[in-house]
């Protein structure tokens, strides 16, 4: 499979001109990414994604290291084929959408206007396109953004935080227009500091943190490393089965214990029934992806 990014050790040093102090961005970052991925960069606020994807874009150059675009160092001539929308994007509030959509479209040297109605229909902002952006909510002005983005139809679309501070409501509709992308076989890399939003939509996931990515790996890999456990909540329990679980906790008159198996789980409730006791419930315990997370993070 050919690789669409391609990083190696990646370092970037800021240099605040004021302090005259350094500041680490990136630290040895290395990813690749190939054709067709949905590539989830997932990472606590200051990490590094917003560096990573700069420097992709070619915003920012890179200290040391090695970034591949396309086989090419990031630089005009991949303009054409990248969507790219900013963390925070601030447009012009005064244009309405449809100039704005117009005006990127010309910087792309696109002067088919139906190809902005077209992306505006797709991300479902068609509506809003005689509004002033001034008017839109964040969910619509991140429609817009991601309208322009898809406007030159880039083989790789590179979104940072494009579900961040948004409703329920805004994210569902950017996660809808991200699964559209993915199903047409995009190439997409796009950062978030919010697991749940990356769960469904990528088929691979890095964890960044301090400049570096921790892991990365295929969503149902790292779901296979889960384990899975039972908590069961009973009462008029007999000691010495109590005493046999020391994972438990009391709370009132209901006692929790902590059962790691399936078959350990079968064993504890025959044992209750037996011995008279009541099960007030069970419930399934999956290490959530979130977990995982910080797992990784902290284990540091
Ligand atoms: N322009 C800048 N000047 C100095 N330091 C910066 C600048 N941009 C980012 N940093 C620092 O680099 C680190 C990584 O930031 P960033 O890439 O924005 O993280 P993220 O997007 O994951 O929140 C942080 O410590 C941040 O303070
Ligand atoms: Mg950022």
């Amino acid at each position: 499979m050919k690789n669409i990014i391609e990083i190696e050790n990646l370092v970037k040093i800021y240099r605040s001109p004021f302090l005259r102090k350094k500041v680490m961005g990136l630290n040895g970052l290395d990813l690749n990414i190939q054709a067709g991925e949905v590539f989830g960069l997932l990472g606590p606020n200051g990490a590094g994604k917003t560096t990573t994807i700069k420097l992709i874009v070619g915003l920012l150059k890179p200290t040391s290291g090695k970034v591949l675009i396309f086989g090419e160092s990031p630089g005009l001539s991949q303009k054409r084929v990248i969507g790219y929308l900013p963390e925070n994007p601030h447009f012009y509030t005064y244009l309405t959408g449809l100039e704005l959509l117009s005006l990127y479209a010309r910087l792309f040297g696109i002067w088919n206007k139906g190809r902005i109605y077209e992306v505006a229909k797709w991300t479902k902002i068609n509506y809003a396109l005689h509004q002033r952006i001034s008017t839109y909510s964040r969910g619509m002005v991140q429609r817009i953004g991601i309208a322009q983005a898809l406007l030159n139809d880039p083989q790789l679309l590179i979104l940072d935080e494009p579900l961040s501070g948004l409703d329920p409501q805004g994210r569902k509709g950017i996660k809808d227009i991200l699964l559209k992308l993915k199903e047409e076989g995009k190439t997409i890399l796009f950062s978030s500091h919010i697991l749940p939003d990356v769960e469904m939509i990528c088929n691979r996931i890095g964890i960044i943190y301090r400049g570096k990515l921790l892991n990365t790996g295929v969503l149902s890999e790292i779901a296979d490393m889960e384990i899975r456990g039972f908590e069961v909540q009973c009462r008029n329990i007999p000691n010495d089965i109590k005493s046999e679980y020391p994972e438990r906790i009391q709370r009132g008159e209901d006692i929790y214990i902590y059962l790691h198996k399936e078959d350990e789980l079968n064993d504890f409730l025959k044992r209750i029934i037996h011995a008279n006791g009541k099960i007030m419930g069970v419930v399934p315990r999956k290490k959530t992806l979130e977990e995982y997370f910080i797992e990784q993070v902290e284990g540091r």
